[in-house]
């Protein structure tokens, strides 16, 4: 099931017009004011592509990763509202317990690169692929998925995977079968099996619209199935961009996510998680240059954090993550609001049986 499908399945508020009037300083004393309230009984997480304005209320900031683990370890909270996007609320409400809810303070923060494997897809890939490779493949899902892509990995006896622990997880995966099948992005399989010494001539490109495997060369030499997905933001990161830092800014370093294209990720000095990023910045020298490839919000917070430091995006003309940015001051406090009043306003609820699958290929991850 797509976004959209989930969208018409969950119960979906718009905001109320009235938010649009109040001030911003208005809308955050409002929020301080429940925040405090509501005390340990609530939980806010925020992703590190969530804007300031937001950020600032975040209880705990981190990447997918640290994100999953503080909802798993969360046992206090009634109320978790997710500053971030729908498969991270989903995959909050999976680790936590029934009488925790998650709310995503706008429905239509989405994630284009989950949307881009629905189940029915993926069901009908498993099909054609085992039926040429047989029982040789293993599904790992970046947790950039849909619960019920997660549940069929769980289910076939795979993992989800982050971007701060791909390497580890594909790593496990060949070691329980020959063949990885990953989902959804291309991007973040294949440059991760490249460092781990696969050749590129052992992937494939699985096309879910035409259902067809793209491949040059010997079938059986395959050994990573990437599906064609990609995010539409690290796309926007070119050999051009690379090109034009090097030819006016040659002591820069070029330090990109492994959402970035294969090409764009081998002709930088450096490839990472967005924890990664943000570790290798703060411990660089005073007066060191960096060009950043990845989110327009977290490259204009680490501009911010690291005044001795001279940091550019890659892309002069990047822009952030849109979904991300839905989450704003109005719609948190709208959330809140609602919550203070006893209101279940945009919860996120992943069905018993989703979830009973789609934890065994969280816990995994989270285990290895
Ligand atoms: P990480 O938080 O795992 O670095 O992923 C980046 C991202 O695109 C989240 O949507
Ligand atoms: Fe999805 Fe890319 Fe936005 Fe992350 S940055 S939420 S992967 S579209």
């Amino acid at each position: 099931m797509n976004l959209l499908d989930e969208l018409h399945e969950e119960a979906v508020s718009l905001i109320p017009p009235v938010y649009a009037e109040l001030p911003s300083e208005e809308m955050e004393k409002k929020i301080w004011k429940i925040k405090k309230e509501l005390g340990s009984r609530l939980f806010i997480p925020g992703h590190h592509y969530q804007k300031d304005e937001v950020i600032q209320f975040a209880d705990c900031t981190g990447d997918s990763l640290q994100l999953a683990q503080a909802a798993a370890e969360n046992k206090e909270a009634e109320h978790i509202v997710f500053c971030g996007v729908h498969f991270m609320a989903e995959t909050a409400d999976m680790l936590t317990e029934s009488r925790q809810n998650v709310y995503l303070p706008d429905m239509r923060a989405g994630c284009s690169m989950a949307d881009m494997a629905d189940i029915q897809q993926t069901e009908r890939a498993w099909e054609q692929l085992t039926a040429q490779f047989g029982d040789t493949i293993i599904p790992l899902t970046y947790v950039n998925s849909t619960a019920a892509i997660k549940a069929f990995v769980g289910r076939n006896g795979g993992a989800a995977v982050t971007s701060s622990n791909a390497a580890k997880i594909v790593a496990w995966a060949l070691k329980q079968k020959k063949r990885i099948l990953f989902l959804p992005d291309q991007h973040l399989g294949r440059n991760t099996a490249f460092d781990l010494g696969i050749p590129l001539k052992n992937m494939a490109v699985w096309n879910p619209v035409k259902e067809t495997l793209e491949y040059e060369g010997n079938p059986e030499e395959l050994t990573i199935l990437l599906w064609k997905g990609h995010c539409s933001v690290h796309e926007k990161f070119t050999e051009k961009n690379i090109a034009h830092i090097r030819n006016t800014k040659p002591e820069m370093k070029i330090i990109v996510h492994p959402e970035c294209t294969h090409e764009v990720v081998q002709l930088s000095d450096m490839a990472g998680s967005t924890k990664y990023i943000i570790d290798q910045i703060s411990k660089a020298e005073p007066g060191s240059k960096w060009a950043v490839g990845t989110e327009m919000n977290l490259v204009s917070r680490l501009i911010a954090t690291h005044p001795d430091k001279e940091i550019v995006s890659l892309n002069p003309y990047m822009c952030p993550c849109l979904t991300m940015n839905r989450i704003d001051l109005a719609h948190l406090l709208w959330s809140l609001e609602s919550i203070a009043e006893g209101k279940e306003i945009n919860r996120i609820k992943v069905s018993v049986e989703v979830t009973r699958h789609a934890v065994l290929a969280l816990n995994r991850m989270l285990s290895i």
